[in-house]
């Protein structure tokens, strides 16, 4: 686990034009200065990211926000007050000074103040807003533990311990509208809590506009054996001995080479908690490949569903 003085040197390295792997609730994050166009870049390198895919700027205090926006909307402030620090990433319109690689060349830029203190601490101390998309190789299976990012990036200048990534899936990401908010990716605040602070309004397709979400792929977060959804769809004769599962509640379990559990009672936040460490667990283990059975699509059932069909989805 990160000391003061691991986060004063990650911190140090940031202002340095460097890229440091860092802690946050939802998932590991891959930051560097977003002001710095030169340290952006090599998170992409690093990341084998492609470039149309736009970063996540990272906040420790709302005044912040004002150097990174241009918006005069008080619906940010009343979301920010509800959900930040936490797993919330706001779409708003990018003052010029962000440099465009940063958000590929959009008109508009993600926020998000993460609730991990080590990564407020780090935030604070690098004394600039950090970009940081998770710490992945791109597509690949994104990280819950230090161990995961060292694994895949080697090359990574740092990586600040933080533990366990206690939310387990990125943020969810909302966009404004004139009359409200969409969702352009789902996490563990739903729909139904946002709701509370802001109207639900998806913009009907002739009014949608510059609303892309260009990293929103059919296929991300990928583990390196070939996984499937255990659904009414899934038709393949298997020998269950060779066969690895992702378990939702540990019905019918019987026979696989290794179990994984998200939950014993069906709760949907411990899957999403438990399910890229459980993934991480089965792609290393001797199994042929995955079975994942379906959780419910409701609440933050719908952002657990959403990684696995992506997960999946090359091996279709
Ligand atoms: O929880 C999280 O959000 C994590 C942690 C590290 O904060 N970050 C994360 O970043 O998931 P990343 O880069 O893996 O995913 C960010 C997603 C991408 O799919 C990207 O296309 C979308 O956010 N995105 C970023 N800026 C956008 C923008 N201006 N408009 C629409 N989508 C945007
Ligand atoms: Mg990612």
């Amino acid at each position: 686990m990160s000391t003061q003085l691991d986060i004063e040197h990650a911190a140090q390295l940031i202002r340095d034009g460097k890229v440091v792997a860092f802690p946050t609730e939802t998932v590991y994050g891959l930051g560097a200065n977003a002001m710095n166009a030169m340290a952006v870049a090599r998170i992409f390198e690093l990341k084998e990211r492609p470039s149309f895919d736009p970063l996540i700027v990272h906040i420790a205090d709302f005044e912040q926000i004002r150097a990174l926006t241009n918006f005069d909307d008080d619906r940010v402030q009343l979301l920010a007050d509800r959900f930040w620090p936490g797993p919330l990433t706001i779409i708003l319109p990018k003052s010029e000074r962000i440099p465009d690689i940063v958000t590929s060349g959009l008109e508009t830029v993600g926020i998000r103040m993460p609730a991990n203190p080590v990564a407020r601490e780090l935030i604070r101390r690098s004394g600039c807003p950090v970009a940081a998309p998770s710490a992945n190789k791109f597509g690949q299976l994104s990280p819950t533990l230090a161990r995961h990012v060292a694994k895949q990036l080697p090359d990574v200048d740092y990586i600040l311990d933080g533990g366990q990534a206690e939310v387990g899936i990125e943020s969810t990401i909302i966009a404004l509208n004139h009359r409200g908010f969409e969702i352009l990716r789902h996490g563990v605040i739903t729909r139904e809590e946002l709701e509370k602070v802001v109207p639900y309004y998806p913009l009907p397709d002739e009014e949608k506009t510059n609303i892309v979400s260009p990293g929103m792929l059919k296929s991300h977060y990928s583990p390196e054996k070939p996984i499937y959804i255990w659904d009414s769809g899934f038709s393949m004769a298997f020998d269950r001995s060779r066969v690895g599962l992702l378990s939702f509640k540990g019905d019918d379990t019987d026979g696989f080479a290794k179990v994984e559990l998200l939950s014993t009672d069906g709760d949907l936040k411990a899957c999403a908690v438990n399910l890229f460490a459980a993934i991480h667990r089965l792609e290393e283990a001797d199994v042929d490949f995955i079975l994942a059975q379906p959780v419910p699509e409701q609440g933050i059932g719908l952002a657990v569903m959403d990684k696995l069909r992506k997960a999946a989805y090359r091996y279709q």
